[in-house]
């Protein structure tokens, strides 16, 4: 099939709890290619959590190291990329995806969202922020540059894994 055929990356951009890990290993069960998690990828280099990197050597830190590892990915290809939240944030960053392949935006509605993250603590910028309107406010905020920055929309509310890789491949 054509999406077997794809040989850039495909970049899944979107909010934390958009569905970007869990459809990049969807995708990379039906496709057998193998998937860059650039949050576990920089933990595993750093030798540490996210919030352990973001309090002992703040975001900026972090961001840089996302824009260093999008580069070397940007150089390789075939990686099904399940980008940090934050990464298509930079202009820099997009730039590099749209380089090597073509960029996906998850999106999910606030409710979904905090439904998805509400156990999770290892995310820094949603720290005392668990309620629908402060998601929804910070969705809101990053919402342009994410429609910037992506070649295709998908959203992901109520539907399965298998549902929104199904809508992705059809695209590719
Ligand atoms: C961030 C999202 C996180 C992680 C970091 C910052 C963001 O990734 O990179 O906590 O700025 O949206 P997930 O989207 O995988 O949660």
């Amino acid at each position: 099939t054509q999406a077997e055929s794809f040989t850039g990356n495909l970049f899944l951009i979107g909010f934390m709890g958009s569905g970007k890990s869990t459809i990049a290993a969807e995708l990379s069960r039906m496709l057998h290619r193998p998937v860059l998690e650039m949050d576990e990828e920089i933990e595993k280099r750093e030798g540490m959590s996210i919030p352990a990197i973001f309090s002992e050597h703040g975001e900026a830190y972090f961001r840089q190291l996302e824009t260093d590892l999008l580069k070397e990915t940007s150089a390789l290809g075939g990686f099904l990329v399940s980008c940090g939240g934050g990464a298509a944030m930079r202009e820099e960053n997009v730039r590099e995806m749209k380089k090597s392949g073509i960029i996906v935006l998850l999106t999910a509605l606030p409710e979904t969202i905090l439904e998805r993250v509400a156990d999770d603590e290892n995310r820094p910028l949603l720290k005392g922020r668990k309620n629908t309107a402060d998601i929804e406010a910070l969705i809101e905020k990053r919402r342009p540059a994410y429609e910037a920055a992506a070649n295709y929309q998908v959203a992901t509310d109520q539907k399965t894994s298998a549902q929104i890789a199904g809508e992705i491949l059809e695209i590719l």
